[in-house]
């Protein structure tokens, strides 16, 4: 456990793909499980997919796996799991996700990201709860996540790394989702920093730049797996419809008691598109 000061994650001169194979490398250590085939952060709602994807192999505390942070919040678990699937697949999988919200740098928000690269995923599975912007949604319904706006202003990537984001959301790996869930909508997801929810009038700016879904995550990630040369597969659980768009105000316990009560549908779900992938 590091503090911010000694955090390898704040050092300009380390490269963090090198703190990503350190790592991926404690967690072959601390699992005996020395290479993963997929990974998946597990967002507010779909913390019960875990134990509907396979057998768990170890679950380890993300504290001892160099360079995660603590977590911050409730519902957020803390822990890496290794998981094998019934035909021998090895799922890594991520409930300690770090926020932009935070304020403790693009890098540590991503590097979970970047250690399931070095463990060996080449696919990423991203999920969240979000605000859904289109009426016809509603609270409890996952969408799939189409193409992203990212209004944080920020980048996981450093320096002239001139990264192309065409077919982000791998539509591969969407259609394997629709296969799985034919009703399954998908939509825009936008990314805001937060913590605070979005005003009305800027889900309406959102609604008009072309997002579906306002959300706090995700997007950076998706932009870190990309790079790291993943395929990405993204869910949101519509937690809310969001502001003014609902005529009730926000709240974090309306977003987990939400999330509470999809978990069920939707971690089947989440379990059945990665047996299907
Ligand atoms: Cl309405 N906005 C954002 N940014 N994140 C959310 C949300 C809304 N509802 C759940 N998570």
């Amino acid at each position: 456990m590091h503090d911010t000061l000694t955090h390898p994650l704040d050092d300009p001169d380390i490269d963090p793909s090198d703190i990503a194979a350190q790592a991926a490398d404690d967690i072959a250590q601390l699992t005996g499980v020395d290479h993963h085939d997929i990974a998946v952060t597990l967002g507010s709602g779909w913390g019960k997919a875990a134990e509907l994807i396979g057998e768990t192999v170890a679950t380890v505390p993300a504290t001892g796996v160099t360079g995660f942070s603590r977590p911050a919040l409730e519902g957020h678990v803390g822990t890496l799991r290794s998981i094998r699937t019934a035909d021998g697949r090895s799922v890594l999988v991520i409930g300690a996700r770090t926020h932009y919200y935070e304020g403790h740098g693009v890098r540590r928000v991503v590097h979970s990201v970047r250690t399931a690269a070095a463990a060996g995923a080449t696919i990423m599975v991203l999920t969240n709860g979000a605000g859904g912007i289109r009426e016809s949604w509603r609270a409890g319904q996952p969408v799939l996540i189409s193409d992203h706006i990212n209004l944080t202003a920020d980048s996981p990537l450093e320096g002239a790394t001139f990264v192309d984001l065409t077919d982000l959301y791998a539509k591969r790996l969407r259609d394997i989702a629709r296969s799985v869930d034919p009703t399954l909508d998908e939509g825009v997801y936008t990314q805001f920093r937060g913590p605070h929810y979005e005003t009305p009038a800027e889900v309406q700016m959102a609604k008009r730049i072309g997002g579906d879904i306002v959300g706090m995550s995700t997007a950076l990630e998706a932009i870190a797996a990309r790079e790291a040369g993943m395929e990405v597969l993204g869910f949101s659980l519509i937690t809310n419809l969001a502001a003014g768009i609902q005529r009730t105000p926000l709240s974090h316990a309306e977003v987990i008691e939400a999330g509470r009560r999809a978990e069920p549908v939707i971690s089947s779900l989440l379990a059945r598109v990665i047996e299907a992938l």
